[in-house]
């Protein structure tokens, strides 16, 4: 056949950071011809990782309004890449974990008779209501992908156990490790002065939190930032603040007047895997920020009631806390006054990736095609 075509979509900071390796190697590649597509489901949160990776996408559905519901999202989505699909005709739409744009190209795909690759495939909580709507999201996704690049070697026992073929599953390790391993590289200073200031010798807590289902519990994350700051004057909390309005209301009026607690804007990825490198101690329910901070050695707090993400624990780098005070409080108290407890989670760790999960990908896609073949699953150990 002649070159198979990648059409690769994406829409929200994370889906970003993680197919950008992907897509430079992809355009590259001299066995597939590439069309990329941004949904734009986020806005200033993308634009912060296509400049970093310096990544233009051919097209840009540029759908994000304020306070959307998931369903105007997911109509917005799927109604453009109709049109994007018709006239691109891909042999192949690759979608990237769990969000609504990635949900909403795997069906438009589907429905167009293209096959699915589904990266970051085969997380499960096993709770569909958590992560809302993530959980289900992926689950959909899953059921019409054609190729299941499942990261780690738990995420494809997942998906054997729901009866998807071996032959379709493919172990990549996730291409989050593949851009911090280049984030890494790169000289980068704060841009915000607030950050000026901070240095790798002080106690710094980092903190993100924006899930959907964890917003009713954000203003006791809030309260829980405030009791550390005050029981730990030594110590910097840093709170790089999701842009989504409803995360700001319930955090931001816990948190104010305190002087070691420092509010930003998102940081540009090179700032915030900087921020994350000199941190003593990370607090989230990121899912990234939960398979990037294990390979820096930082130990992490997840603020979550579950995990698609079980290997980081297993290690022992990271531990589930809930969303509770007095339990977040306790846990970090824990890590910041004894160094033994610290040091018995401070482990750098790599059940993600070995940053070459992108090779990996397009050998899988290639092999699909017939132009090529699939690589070794990655192994963590
Ligand atoms: C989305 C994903 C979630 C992912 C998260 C990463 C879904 C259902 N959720 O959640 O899986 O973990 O992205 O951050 O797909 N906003 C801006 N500018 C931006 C981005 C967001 O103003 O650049 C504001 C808007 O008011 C927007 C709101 O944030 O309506 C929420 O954004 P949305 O994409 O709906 O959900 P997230 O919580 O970001
Ligand atoms: N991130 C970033 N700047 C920030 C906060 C996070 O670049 O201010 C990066 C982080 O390194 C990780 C990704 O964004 O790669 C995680 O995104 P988010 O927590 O929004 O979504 P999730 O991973 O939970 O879907």
């Amino acid at each position: 056949m002649s070159s198979p075509k990648l059409m690769t979509v994406y829409g929200t900071r994370p889906e970003a950071i993680k197919v950008a390796p992907f897509i430079r190697a992809a355009v590259n590649d001299e066995r597939f011809k590439t069309v990329t597509v941004s949904t734009g489901q986020h806005r200033e949160m993308l634009e912060q990782v296509n400049t970093m990776f310096g990544i233009s996408p051919d097209y840009d559905l540029a759908i994000m309004e304020p306070d959307q519901s998931l369903n105007q999202v997911l109509g917005r989505v799927i109604k453009g890449l109709d049109e994007i699909l018709i006239k691109e005709k891909p042999d192949v739409v690759i979608a990237q974990g769990d969000t609504t744009t990635a949900m909403a190209a795997a069906i438009a795909a589907f429905n167009h008779g293209a096959r699915v690759a589904h990266l970051e495939a085969g997380l499960r909580t096993g709770d569909i209501f958590s992560p809302f709507p993530e959980e289900a999201n992926r689950r959909l996704i899953c059921q019409v992908s054609s190729l299941h690049l499942a990261p780690t070697p738990e995420a494809k026992e997942n998906l054997l156990r729901e009866a998807i073929p071996e032959c379709d599953v493919v172990v990549t390790g996730n291409t989050v490790i593949d851009a911090l391993v280049e984030a890494q590289k790169w000289q980068v200073e704060f841009s915000d002065s607030k950050l000026q200031g901070l240095t790798a010798d002080q106690k710094i807590v980092m903190v993100t939190t924006h899930r959907r289902e964890n917003i009713k519990a954000m203003a006791a994350i809030g309260r829980a930032m405030r009791a550390l700051a005050m029981h730990f004057p030594d110590v910097t909390l840093v709170l790089p603040a999701h842009l989504n309005p409803k995360v700001r209301a319930a955090v931001f009026p816990e948190i104010q007047g305190l002087d070691n607690v420092i509010v930003t804007e998102p940081l540009p990825y090179d700032q915030f895997t900087k921020l994350m490198g000199m941190s003593t101690l990370v607090l989230t329910d990121s899912g990234g920020v939960q398979e990037e901070a294990p390979s820096l050695g930082k130990p992490v707090l997840v603020m979550r009631e579950n995990t698609e993400r079980p290997e980081a624990i297993n290690a022992g780098t990271v531990r589930l806390v809930g969303t509770s005070q007095d339990k977040i409080v306790e846990e970090a108290t824990l890590l910041l006054s004894d160094k033994n407890a610290y040091d018995k989670m401070a482990n750098a760790v790599n059940p993600y990736g070995d940053g070459k999960a992108t090779d990996r990908i397009l050998n899988a896609l290639a092999e699909m095609f017939g132009v090529g073949q699939r690589s070794p699953d990655f192994s963590a150990s």
